[in-house]
């Protein structure tokens, strides 16, 4: 499937992470038929796929402690799944999740990143894993309560878990003044990419020929792989390189670097 670029980067300012869905609010059936049929074409990589599961998310979430992963009353969720022989499984399921999600923002969906705090074994009770897989992370997806609740505001610590570090503090590489017109908008769009605790692990090295993503921070990873992170900023990167009329190849790199966005000449 082609990357509908002008409808993925719109979603990418729109999306932000929602926990408390409305139960009054059912989805509507084309609402889950697109979300479903983008589930099993969207699969940029082999070793990385989706699946919708339209069952109540509360059991998956059920006996886990702590207020950070809690969500309420999703009717249905989507399931990430990785095939851990895959050197590069985090990255790619990362990049293949954030398409998922993009185009759930884009039909009027919420959604909600969530890895480490849910239980895979329920997960993988409910939809077929093999021996080789993992469930990497999960969304839920419905349609939120309109107004955030105050418990959910908390959670956000009032937005802020919204707000990204500014663009010099991530790249490094060619001048400014040498960028190409499509590098800032692809940067910017890397830069607003949801990643765990909101810890933004990313850099963004420009080169002439293309941008490489790593990972630029120190610090533990906390159970999620940093890669995964990456793999969500890739496909922003991808999805406003396409938007500025820029198309490319990602190259996998091996640690810290994570890939380089290598431009078609
Ligand atoms: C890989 C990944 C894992 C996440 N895990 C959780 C989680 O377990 N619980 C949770 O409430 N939010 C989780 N989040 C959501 C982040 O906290 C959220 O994306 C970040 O704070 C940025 O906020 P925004 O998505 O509203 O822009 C996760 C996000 C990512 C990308």
């Amino acid at each position: 499937m082609d990357i509908p670029f002008s409808r993925w980067h719109l979603a990418i300012e729109k999306r932000r992470s929602r926990r408390y869905f409305d139960l009054n609010l059912s989805m509507a059936p084309e609402a889950l038929t697109a979300l479903d049929k983008v589930c099993s074409q969207f699969v940029p990589f082999p070793h990385a796929r989706s699946r919708l599961v339209t069952e109540s998310a509360d059991s998956v979430f059920k006996g886990i402690i702590g207020s950070y992963g809690k969500v309420r009353d999703a009717p249905a969720f989507i399931a990430l799944i990785g095939n851990m022989d895959d050197p590069f499984v985090q990255e790619k399921v990362g990049y293949t999740g954030e398409g998922i999600i993009l185009e759930a923002t884009a039909l009027g969906l919420n959604t909600c990143w969530v890895a480490g705090f849910f239980r895979p074994e329920i997960v993988a009770s409910l939809i077929e894993v093999s021996n080789k897989e993992r469930v990497l992370a999960i969304t839920p997806v419905g349609y939120a309560h309109q107004f955030e609740s105050w418990q959910e505001k908390l959670m956000t610590g009032f937005g802020r878990s919204h707000n990204r570090r500014a663009l010099s503090k991530l790249v490094r590489g060619l001048p400014r003044e040498k960028w190409p017109d499509w590098v800032n908008p692809s940067l910017e769009a890397a830069r607003l990419a949801p990643s765990a605790a909101n810890r933004q692990p990313w850099g963004l090295d420009v080169q002439d020929d293309g941008i490489t993503v790593f990972v630029g921070t120190m610090g533990p990873e906390f159970n999620v792989s940093k890669r995964l992170d990456c793999g969500i900023a890739m496909l922003h990167l991808e999805v406003a390189a396409l938007n500025s009329g820029c198309k490319g190849e990602w190259e996998f790199l091996p640690s810290p670097q994570v890939a380089k966005f290598k431009i078609r000449s």
